[in-house]
């Protein structure tokens, strides 16, 4: 449990330039609210956590629950919006080195994704690993006809056919339109269990709904927590009142400082864990800002590590950037740094002090050395990675996002520039 607090102190901007939007905002919020907006017909995600199918909600956990008992490795096939949110959660939650823990009895099956690229190596490899262990399959592509996962099911179906026979459909999962598209026709013939998308979602904004329910679940989140955090964030975030919502001003914010020439946002954290979250995190709001000549760059960076790879830009480039950071304030777990006889290494003044007191100074000073250097700061403080926290986490991302991309003027879910390098691709394949 807890709140997601967010904190701006450090953004340079004054209060006044925040009430200026005030009216703005407001207006979004009520398109928002009354689906009257740009995209109105992707607003599904809004009201989501207070209003799902719970029957197929109970479903998935029963079938995530049958895909833990039989199963050693998941393969979740699919591309973007498809499997980020997945992932993200998946390794937020997970243990960082859980393949290691197999031998040791890691109660969850190891998931692998795939259809998220083209490269021969990769599947192979994959197919590789599957070698001997037992393996189901869980396919989402609400379209059903993205090129990269239809390959790559292509192949794993052939795959799991020849391995399993007959009871290959036992453990091949779909999670597709509810009605349409290549992948329901076929889950219809062949016998394969389904789970749908929600007609109203799309992929960036669908990790709180099926598209990621089943493997979320079959890596250990408490989806029922998960909805829960979700839905308080829904109920917490629903005021029109910018000063009261914390989610509104992390969007006007973002708007403010990119009319200042802060084009760049850096996404940074501070645990290995979240480095899949901040890429769902940059699909979402590349995705939905990027388009008509605007947007805000999202770039996502793990710190302390990437301080030895884009610390000196940071401090000393180009100055059009600003930086949020996502602060764990209770870690899952802790380690003291011991004392050495020798101190050799000259770090006794650290004896007995945790390894996450060590982060967080790490996280202060280079907060202040950035803000020091002309790069404004922003801070989303979350209590603890739980699936609580990260129901909430997403909910806030999702609206702010909305917001945001509507202050800038632009559709937040739509993604016209994507089918540009399809219909490319798909010329070049066909030989055209
Ligand atoms: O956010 C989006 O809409 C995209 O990233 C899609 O999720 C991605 O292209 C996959 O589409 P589909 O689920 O239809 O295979």
């Amino acid at each position: 449990m807890g709140e997601i607090t967010f904190e701006y102190k450090n953004a340079n901007i004054e209060e006044q330039e925040i009430s200026a939007l005030k009216g703005q905002v407001e207006l979004i919020h009520e398109n928002l609210h009354s689906k009257r907006g740009l995209g109105k017909d992707y607003l599904g995600w809004l009201d989501y956590p207070g209003n799902y199918d719970t029957k197929e909600f109970e479903r998935i956990k029963k079938t995530a629950d049958k895909i833990v008992g039989d199963t050693e490795v998941l393969v979740v096939v699919g591309i973007g919006g498809s499997y980020l949110g997945a992932k993200a959660i998946i390794e937020a939650i997970g243990h960082s080195f859980c393949d290691l823990l197999e031998e040791t009895g890691n109660k969850y099956p190891y998931i692998i994704f795939a259809g998220n690229n083209l490269s021969s190596t990769y599947l192979c490899h994959l197919l590789e690993a599957l070698d001997g262990k037992e393996v189901s399959l869980n396919v989402v592509s609400k379209s059903g006809t993205t090129t990269e996962p239809a390959i790559a099911f292509r192949v794993l179906k052939d795959y799991m056919h020849k391995r399993y026979g007959e009871k290959a459909k036992e453990r091949i999962y779909i999670t597709t339109d509810s009605t349409e598209g290549s992948l329901r026709k076929l889950a219809k013939k062949e016998g394969y269990e389904t789970f749908s998308v929600p007609d109203d979602v799309g992929g960036r904004y669908s990790v709180l709904t099926p598209v990621a329910f089943l493997p979320m679940a079959v890596g250990g989140s408490n989806l029922d927590k998960l909805m829960e955090g979700a839905k308080d964030a829904m109920n917490k975030y629903n005021d029109s009142n910018l000063d009261e919502n914390d989610c509104y001003k992390y969007a006007a914010i973002r708007n403010i400082l990119y009319s200042k020439g802060k084009e760049s946002e850096f996404f940074v954290s501070y645990e290995p864990a979240l480095e899949s979250f901040a890429e769902w995190w940059k699909q979402l709001f590349g995705e939905s800002e990027g388009k008509d000549g605007k947007g805000i760059l999202p770039i996502s960076l793990n710190y302390t590590r990437d301080l030895h790879s884009m610390g000196q830009y940071i401090q000393d480039g180009r100055r059009n950037i600003f930086e949020t950071t996502i602060n764990i304030e209770k870690s899952r777990k802790e380690i003291k740094i011991p004392r050495d006889e020798n101190n050799i290494d000259g770090l006794n003044y650290l004896a007995g002090k945790t390894l996450d007191f060590a982060n967080k100074q790490a996280m202060e000073g280079v907060m202040k050395a950035h803000l020091d250097g002309g790069v404004p700061n922003l801070k989303i403080n979350v209590p603890a990675i739980n699936s609580y926290n990260l129901g909430q986490l997403i909910y806030f991302f999702e609206k702010s996002c909305a917001v945001s991309a509507y202050l800038l003027g632009v559709n937040p879910f739509n993604q016209p520039g994507v089918e540009a390098y399809k219909r490319n691709m798909l010329k070049f394949l066909q030989g055209k």
